[in-house]
């Protein structure tokens, strides 16, 4: 597996498969979600729907992954993942090494050999990004996955710093 990092929009990359830092309700947000469900179009929140209607009747769990269509992005799949809110008192970073290894885990079922993460909650989940970094990236390296490139897209250059710095 080939790890790349690249300063940008994930909504931009050509890739199998795109990951969405989204939230339990598959409904959209801000961030990253937003960004998807914009450029996206309305395709993707009507896969979202489905899923709440059938399977997901309670939503997505923290730590778990699900594919839609990518509607309009130059992708073949979103893969809609949901982050753990970072919190002082509780070790949840096996939860966020989870959405790295489910979202490559539905990657492989799905044939994707290109995947584009952001990184998952460092910005409304409020993650420390050095930490979220590490976490990601050990776990994206441990993964027993067929996806043969893996690109992590980072919104600004502190995000890209750090994980230069740690790959
Ligand atoms: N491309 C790449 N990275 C981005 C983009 C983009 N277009 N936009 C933001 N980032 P966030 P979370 C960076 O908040 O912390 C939503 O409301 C951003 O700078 O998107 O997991 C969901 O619905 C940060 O480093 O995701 C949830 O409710 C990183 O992507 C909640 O936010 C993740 O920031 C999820 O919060």
């Amino acid at each position: 597996m080939e790890i790349t990092l690249v300063r940008g929009d994930i909504t931009e990359q050509r890739a199998d498969a795109v990951v969405n830092a989204a939230n339990s309700s598959l409904m959209g947000g801000g961030g990253v979600d937003g960004a998807i469900h914009r450029r996206g179009g309305p395709e993707i929140l009507e896969e979202c729907r489905r899923l709440r209607a059938g399977h997901y009747g309670k939503g997505l769990p923290t730590g778990q992954a699900v594919a839609t269509t990518a509607g309009r992005l130059p992708a073949k799949w979103v893969i809609h993942t949901v982050g753990p809110v970072h919190s002082k008192s509780e070790d949840r970073s096996e939860l966020l090494a989870s959405c790295y290894r489910e979202s490559l885990r539905v990657a492989d079922s799905l044939g994707a050999r290109s995947v584009a993460f952001p990184a998952i909650s460092t910005g409304i989940y409020g993650w420390p990004l050095d930490d979220a970094a590490r976490i990601a990236l050990d776990a994206v390296r441990q993964a027993d996955t067929s996806v043969a490139d893996v690109r992590f897209v980072l919104f600004d250059s502190a995000a890209y710093a750090v994980f230069e710095t740690l790959l």
